[in-house]
């Protein structure tokens, strides 16, 4: 019997090591990309210099990643059947901007450290460079997290929290990815920035229960406010500010909001309204350092939830799409065999995989057959963004394995 349980126990220990969580470290990059936490935070201040939306956008575009499949990226893929995580209906109002600004991010890093990087750290990363550029808290953020190889729109429903819960189902839906109600109550301060549209609270205002068709909880002034931004039957585009007071700054005002009856969904309402979450609110309404403390330590965590790490998952070149793994044990195969030692250059030519071609093979017999392998391989390049700038082939051979060398620049 104790031969079992400590086999049990072994066993455990195994399981949450092969986890992968609290394998992360914050100088995981220190060796080979020692720029990258600049190269990030200059591209999401250069995003931000065009549009204030890359706040909110990348800070819920992190929270949605990690709910569904971990932090992984797994949200960024597109799927051309239309069917990966990010065209289910709960992700569909994710702003594009925080797209944006990972995407250029990842295309910076690239230029300086290819194929080194994830998509999932360079997300965690701007999610906390954003929450800094809004006047919010700084924290170191731990790294080495891999890409996921899954992205399904079908994963989605039941793991992302809607704006209608009570306490009990935020607990359990945060409770999923080991987060305390504490977690939960400071995580929901990121709605401290940020628009929603009408209709993910409109119940409140105009249907909330037979005898009131206005939420009582809701302050009557400010309930007055919002049925005038959002009217009966608006226009479904329509977005209005979550945070009424300061909605350009990241601050503890959320809190002083739920206080006073002003939290927007009926999910931020309930945390000042039920008497277990209460004394949090309000301590976060008192004193912003408690806040900016207690939303560290929930990021922090945040980014560890179902984290791939070691030899699990891949790192993206372009975060929109997997690499092909065929494709690179293929070209690292040609490499060898042609003696190429530059990884930049195999890199480089990785970025092709993308081009969903079924082997290595087929892709050079297609070069060779058409003859002007020049303006078909153009043409593919443009699909991310890159150009070819160097060409070259040390061989005319028609054998299956042409040596050709691309180097591609954006
Ligand atoms: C506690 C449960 C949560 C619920 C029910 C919830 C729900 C929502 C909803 C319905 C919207 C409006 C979307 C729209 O209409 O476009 C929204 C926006 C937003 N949420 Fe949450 N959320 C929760 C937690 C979080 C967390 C943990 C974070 C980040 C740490 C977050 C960050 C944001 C941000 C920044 C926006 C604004 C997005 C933008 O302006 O593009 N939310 N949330």
């Amino acid at each position: 019997m104790e031969v079992l349980k400590r086999g049990l126990m072994l066993l455990m220990v195994f399981i949450v090591l092969q986890r992968g969580e609290g394998q992360l470290s914050e100088n995981f990059y220190r060796n080979t990309c020692p720029n990258l936490e600049f190269i990030v935070r200059q591209e999401v201040s250069i995003k931000f210099s065009q549009t204030f939306v890359t706040i909110p956008a990348t800070l819920r575009l992190f929270f949605h990643d990690c709910f569904v499949e971990g932090c992984d990226a797994s949200v960024m893929i597109s799927s051309p059947n239309g069917d990966a995580e990010k065209d289910s209906a709960d992700n569909l109002s994710l702003a594009g901007d925080g797209f944006d600004t990972v995407i250029k991010a990842k295309q910076a890093v690239e230029r300086q450290c290819p194929g080194i990087v994830s998509c999932a750290d360079i997300l965690a990363l701007a999610a906390r460079d954003v929450v800094v550029l809004a006047g919010g808290p700084s924290w170191e953020v731990e790294l080495g997290r891999r890409d996921g190889l899954r992205s399904q729109a079908s994963s989605v429903a039941g793991n992302l929290p809607e704006p209608g819960f009570n306490l009990a189902q935020l607990n359990t839906i945060f409770a999923r990815n080991n987060l305390t109600q504490f977690d939960m109550i400071s995580l929901s301060g990121a709605h401290t920035v940020g628009f929603s549209h009408c209709n993910r609270f409109a119940n409140r205002l105009y249907s909330f229960s037979s005898s009131s068709p206005v939420d009582p909880t809701l302050d009557s002034n400010y309930a007055q406010q919002l049925m005038q931004a959002c009217p009966r039957n608006v226009d479904p585009s329509i977005a209005i500010n979550m945070d009424p007071e300061t909605p350009r700054s990241f601050d503890n005002v959320y809190y002083q909001n739920l206080v006073s009856g002003k939290g927007l969904f009926t999910s931020d309402q309930v945390l000042f309204s039920d008497q277990a979450s209460q004394p949090t609110v309000n301590d976060f309404a008192r004193n912003p350092g408690n806040f900016n403390g207690a939303f560290i330590t929930a990021m922090r965590k945040l980014g560890r939830v179902g984290v791939k790490t070691g030899n699990e998952g891949q790192i993206r070149i372009d975060c929109t799409r997997e690499v092909n793994e065929k494709f690179v044990k293929d070209l690292s195969v040609m490499g060898r065999d042609l003696g190429e030692s530059s990884t930049s250059t195999t890199t480089q030519m990785l970025t092709l995989c993308n081009l969903r071609t079924s082997s290595l093979y087929d892709c050079l017999w297609r070069i060779v057959k058409i003859g002007s392998w020049r303006s078909w391989l153009d043409s593919l390049s443009g699909v991310n963004g890159l150009r070819i700038c160097e060409l070259r082939s040390s061989s005319v051979s028609m054998a299956a394995a042409v040596p050709v060398i691309m180097t591609l620049c954006s």
